[in-house]
C-alpha cells in the first residue's frame, strides 16, 4: 500500500514552535483531554496520535500521571515534544505504520486521542486509520478525535507560512464514518475557531468523545 506524504511532514518542521502561537485556545481539546483523565484509571497508558509540540495534550496526560506515547511524523514536532514533556515517549514516525499489519507496533492502550491529524490523511485512509486506533484500543477503550469541519478531501491550503494538504467531513458523514469504523459516540462538541494568524481562515472544530464497541 503506497502513502503520499509529499510535503507534509516538511510543512510541519517548518512550522515548528509557531504552531502553538497560532492556535492558542484550545479549550475544546484541553476540555476533551480533561474527560479522558478523569475516566482512566491512574497510571493508564494514552496514545496521542499527530502529537505535534506535545502542548497542551501530551504535556496534559504526563502531569495527571498517565503513560503517554507520542507519535507524529516531523522530526522537529518529535523533538518539540520530546522537550516539552520529557516523560513521555515520542516517535517519529506515520499513523499507516500503526495500521494491522504494518511495521509499528506500540502495543495496546486504554486511551487515544487524535486532535487535528486525521485531517493530514486523504479521506482514502481515514477508515483504515480509524480501524488503527480501533485495533491498538483495549476493549472499553476511550477515543477523542478532533476534526475540522470541511466537505474537502486532501485539498491544499495556505498554513501558517507554508502549505499542507487537507481532509475533512461535514459533521453527519463525519459520525458516519467513526460509528462504521467501530465506536459509540458519547458527545459531540464543536466551536468556532479564528487561529491567531491571517493565512489561516477560521474554521469550525468539531470534538467526538468515544467509547470502542467491542
Ligand atoms: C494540525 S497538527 C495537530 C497537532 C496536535 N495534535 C495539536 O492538536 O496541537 C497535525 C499534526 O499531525 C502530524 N501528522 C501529519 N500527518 C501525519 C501522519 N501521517 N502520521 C503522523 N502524524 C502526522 C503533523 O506533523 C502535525 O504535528
Amino acid at each position: 500500500m503506497g502513502f503520499d506524504r509529499t510535503g507534509q511532514a516538511e510543512a510541519f518542521d517548518a512550522i515548528g514552535h509557531r504552531y502553538d502561537q497560532a492556535f492558542p485556545h484550545k479549550e475544546g481539546q484541553v476540555a476533551a483531554a480533561e474527560w479522558l483523565i478523569k475516566s482512566l484509571p491512574p497510571a493508564s497508558r494514552v496514545l496521542d496520535l499527530g502529537c505535534g509540540t506535545g502542548i497542551p495534550t501530551a504535556r496534559q496526560f504526563a502531569e495527571a500521571g498517565l503513560g503517554v506515547v507520542g507519535v507524529d511524523l516531523s522530526g522537529a514536532m518529535v523533538a518539540l515534544a520530546r522537550e516539552h514533556v520529557p516523560t513521555g515517549v515520542f516517535h517519529q514516525a506515520d499513523i499507516a505504520d500503526l495500521r494491522p499489519g504494518g511495521p509499528r507496533d506500540l502495543g495496546r492502550f486504554d486511551a487515544v486521542t487524535a486532535f487535528f491529524s486525521l485531517l493530514m490523511l486523504p479521506r482514502a485512509e481515514i477508515p483504515l486509520a480509524l480501524r488503527t486506533i480501533h485495533r491498538v484500543l483495549r476493549p472499553g477503550g476511550l477515543f477523542a478525535l478532533s476534526m475540522v469541519e470541511a466537505d474537502v478531501d486532501d485539498f491544499s491550503i495556505p498554513f501558517i507560512g507554508t502549505t499542507i494538504r487537507v481532509s475533512g467531513y461535514l459533521r453527519e458523514e463525519l459520525r458516519e464514518v467513526v460509528e462504521a469504523a467501530g465506536f459509540d459516540i458519547v458527545e459531540e462538541s464543536s466551536y468556532s475557531y479564528a487561529p491567531a494568524t491571517a493565512d489561516v481562515p477560521p474554521e469550525v472544530q468539531i470534538f467526538l468523545r468515544c467509547g470502542r464497541r467491542a
